[in-house]
């Protein structure tokens, strides 16, 4: 009787407990504010940063992310106590099936920072930390743009990089949007300003587009337009700082295999810009209209050296010019054909002509699997996003 009694003081005084927990933790509300499409535009517009994370409830990596984002907003409202100037948010896309579709949310978690509103160009693909996602938040508060006083302290660019350098007599509204265009553009430039007296006989604001001269035999460029126009600064930039032919490694390949557009490739030894230079000049040239058909990239053959092999090549073989379409690889025959004017191009041509032809082949090829006639298969498609850090919605690319 007695130990009936005892047991259920025991039952009562466990769902009491239970009762203050669930209490409690509906008190301290969660630091990461639920964002819908009814409110996106007012959090957006109230705050100089917010960090987004797009999940879905189901997805395994949401759910394994929830707790450390939670502890970054946490982190970060201590460190940025004042209103309007950090938010952490997140939105549920199983919900708001609308604002999914308007950021293009192909996988969960999509985290996505927005500065003044816009959204940044990348989204980010870091790692998963509480570090890692505090300091990619706090570096939206560090001054992409180096100071400089002589030209000659332009010295220090590096030849492989691309650069905007600009002179500014006073700060003022031009120089404000070269601040925020540099911000946007702060992956595929480096920015430089001077500000003060300028020389006599130059305008009041300039801008000067140097490409990364080791790899290309474009020369310095002004900018010929209105330095306070914003759309045309911005496409100006846009044009110059992401090149038809980019540079291609494991930093940003995950991105640009996500646009799913065939790869054209050039394999190169490390040493060899030569073929770099020739390969994008001849591109440019030959070629502009295919933006939007290819993806071009130079890689370096010896980091990638796993799909040269992959290729039926070696080291020895470089340079290599290939079409990866995502699901096989097409060499193109003999890199010295590049110089013979039109054979590359109808090369490319050729294989957008025969992609449906491709398709076909695919099923084919699933069908008899190991067939020897099958050109060798995509090595770039696995390095997309990974089934191992995201629930992707198209698992075929
Ligand atoms: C914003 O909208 C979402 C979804 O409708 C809602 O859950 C949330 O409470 C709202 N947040 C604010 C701060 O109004
Ligand atoms: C929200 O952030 C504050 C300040 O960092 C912290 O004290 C609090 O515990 C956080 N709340 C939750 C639910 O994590």
């Amino acid at each position: 009787m007695l130990a009936v009694l005892v047991y259920g003081l025991l039952l009562l005084k466990a769902s009491l407990g239970e009762l203050q927990l669930q209490d409690s933790s509906a008190r301290m509300s969660s630091n990461v504010t639920q964002i819908g499409e009814a409110n996106l535009s007012s959090i957006l517009h109230s705050n100089e940063v917010v960090f987004v994370n797009f999940y879905a409830d189901w997805c395994y990596f949401s759910v394994l992310l929830a707790p450390i984002f939670e502890q970054a907003a946490a982190h970060l409202k201590l460190e940025f106590p004042d209103a309007g100037k950090v938010l952490l948010g997140r939105v549920n896309c199983a919900r708001e099936t609308e604002l999914a579709d308007l950021y293009h949310i192909q996988k969960f978690p999509t985290l996505r920072l927005f500065y003044k509103g816009q959204a940044t160009r990348r989204e980010y693909r870091g790692q998963r930390s509480l570090e890692a996602l505090v300091n990619y938040v706090k570096s939206h508060f560090q001054s992409e743009i180096v100071e400089f006083q002589e030209p000659e302290d332009l010295a220090i660019i590096d030849p492989n990089r691309r650069s905007v350098i600009a002179y500014f007599e006073s700060a003022g509204s031009a120089q404000k949007l070269y601040q925020h265009l540099a911000d946007r553009f702060k992956h595929d430039c480096d920015f430089y300003q001077r500000i003060g007296k300028v020389e006599e006989g130059r305008p009041p604001v300039s801008l000067t587009f140097r490409p990364d001269v080791a790899r290309t035999y474009s020369q310095d460029e002004e900018y010929e337009g209105d330095p306070a126009d914003s759309n045309q600064l911005e496409s100006w930039i846009l044009n110059k700082c992401v090149p038809l032919v980019r540079e291609i490694d494991f930093s940003n390949v995950e991105e640009l295999i996500e646009q799913r557009l065939p790869l054209v490739l050039l394999f190169h030894l490390p040493s060899d810009l030569k073929s770099v230079k020739d390969f994008r000049a001849i591109v440019e040239a030959q070629m502009p209209e295919m933006r939007g058909q290819y993806n071009f990239g130079t890689v370096d053959g010896v980091e990638f050296e796993h799909s040269v092999r992959h290729m039926g090549k070696s080291r020895k073989d470089l340079p290599i010019v290939a079409i990866d379409s995502l699901k096989f690889m097409y060499p193109f025959p003999s890199f010295e054909n590049i110089y013979r004017r039109g054979q590359l191009k109808k090369f490319l041509e050729d294989f957008l002509g025969h992609l449906k032809q491709e398709n076909l082949r695919m099923t084919e090829a699933t069908a008899k699997e190991g067939q020897d006639t099958e050109p060798p298969r995509s090595t770039f498609k696995d390095l997309g996003p990974s089934k191992y850090r995201y629930s992707l919605l198209h698992d075929e690319l």
